[in-house]
């Protein structure tokens, strides 16, 4: 079995092995199968502003309808404008598409300013698009025979 062994406790890899609770630790209640819309059952996210990059498909997606489901108003970016509107009309509630190509340091700082113009502080920042761009950047660069490496940042999300 592969894994790191933390004070006496056997944490798993992510290699296909068991994970073994520590004892006393809190369990989550939900799991690989829990739902977007089980996790957030009985949550008023109204008032609340999040920011969802990569806002188009997979868990992006899934993750703006569910948040402006609950009451949040979700800000959604996809590289194209109109991809990211088309994203938002097929939402119920309260969506804001905005254009971002990671790639490119002027649409991020565009992107920044248009949300910095919106007069409330994000609640939630989740960057799904970050990932994605990262690992076609390093793709594209691995196969341009280079080492050097790009992070554009970490994946966070938070319910405030
Ligand atoms: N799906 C899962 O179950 C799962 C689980 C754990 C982690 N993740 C991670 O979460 C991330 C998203 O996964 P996914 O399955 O939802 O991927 P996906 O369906 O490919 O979605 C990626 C999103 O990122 C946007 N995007 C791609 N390149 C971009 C760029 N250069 N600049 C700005 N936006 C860009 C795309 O928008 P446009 O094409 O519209 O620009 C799209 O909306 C991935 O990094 C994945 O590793 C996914």
């Amino acid at each position: 079995m592969s894994g790191a062994s933390i004070a006496g406790v056997t944490v798993a890899s992510c290699a296909g092995t068991d994970k073994i609770p520590a004892e006393g630790v809190p369990r989550s209640p939900y799991g690989e199968d829990s739902t977007a819309e089980e996790v957030t059952e009985g949550i008023d996210l109204t008032g609340k502003l999040a920011v969802v990059t990569g806002c188009t498909s997979g868990i992006g997606f899934e993750t703006m309808r569910v948040l402006a489901m609950r009451g949040a108003w979700v800000v959604g970016t996809s590289r194209s404008l109109e991809k990211a509107q088309a994203a938002c009309d097929r939402v119920q509630g309260t969506t804001t598409p905005l254009q971002l190509e990671l790639s490119d340091p002027d649409s991020i700082i565009a992107c920044a300013n248009a949300i910095r113009g919106i007069n409330q502080p994000p609640d939630m920042l989740i960057l799904l698009a970050i990932l994605a761009a990262a690992a076609s950047r390093s793709s594209s660069m691995a196969s341009r025979n280079t080492s050097r490496s790009i992070t554009w940042g970490t994946s966070s999300s938070s319910i405030a």
